[in-house]
């Protein structure tokens, strides 16, 4: 037994990596029809850093150059309620005055994250601001919100892998999967 392993943690598959990449490439085709080859995509870190990474090079292969940039952004809290309040954490520099920007998240979850990007953005000047997710839990939503393009509907599970963790693990698995109890 490994001592940095306090527990053993059941990660059950859930979408394979080729099902992730083919999945990409639709979004990639999807998006190129709607966006300007010289949009800026930004991704909302952490958890989005691999499917950013896949989704540039499928929108190259769809004939789009865009800028690729990245914000972390903090919720705040009251109690135990998001209070939907939520400030960029470190540096989001440069203009978006009159740019076409799409905003990448792992997974749209209560809606806070990507609605309130949006509106940071569109604050900053940027004019024609659309939204990605990989993954998709309507069943969590608390705001009338909807991201653009979605890659993946699914049930409200605990999922990891594919950039996505769980106390900063799991991030590193080149598929999506479930945990399960604990
Ligand atoms: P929301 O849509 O503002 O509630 O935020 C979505 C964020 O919640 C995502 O970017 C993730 O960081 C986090 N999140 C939601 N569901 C999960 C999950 O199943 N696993 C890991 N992180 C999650
Ligand atoms: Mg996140």
């Amino acid at each position: 037994m490994m001592a940095f392993e306090d527990r053993a943690i059941d990660v059950e598959p859930l979408i394979a990596g080729s099902a992730l990449q083919r999945r990409i490439d639709e979004l990639a085709e999807a998006i190129a029809k709607d966006m300007p080859p010289t949009m800026v995509v930004v991704g909302i870190l952490t958890g989005s850093f691999v499917f950013v990474a896949d989704l540039v090079r499928a929108l190259d292969r769809h004939g789009l150059a865009p800028d690729v940039r990245f914000v972390q952004l903090a919720s705040y809290f009251d109690g135990t309620e998001s209070t939907g309040e939520v400030q960029v954490l470190g540096s989001l520099s440069g203009s978006f005055e009159g740019r076409a920007v799409l905003v990448v998240d792992d997974i749209q979850d209560t809606g806070r994250t990507l609605a309130m990007a949006k509106r940071i953005l569109e604050d900053r000047g940027a004019k024609h601001v659309r939204t990605c997710a990989l993954l998709d839990k309507p069943s969590r939503r608390v705001l009338e919100f909807q991201a653009d393009y979605v890659g993946f509907t699914i049930p409200d599970v605990f999922v990891v892998g594919y950039g996505i963790d769980y106390a900063e693990r799991f991030r590193h698995l080149p598929y999506i999967g479930q945990i399960n109890g604990d």
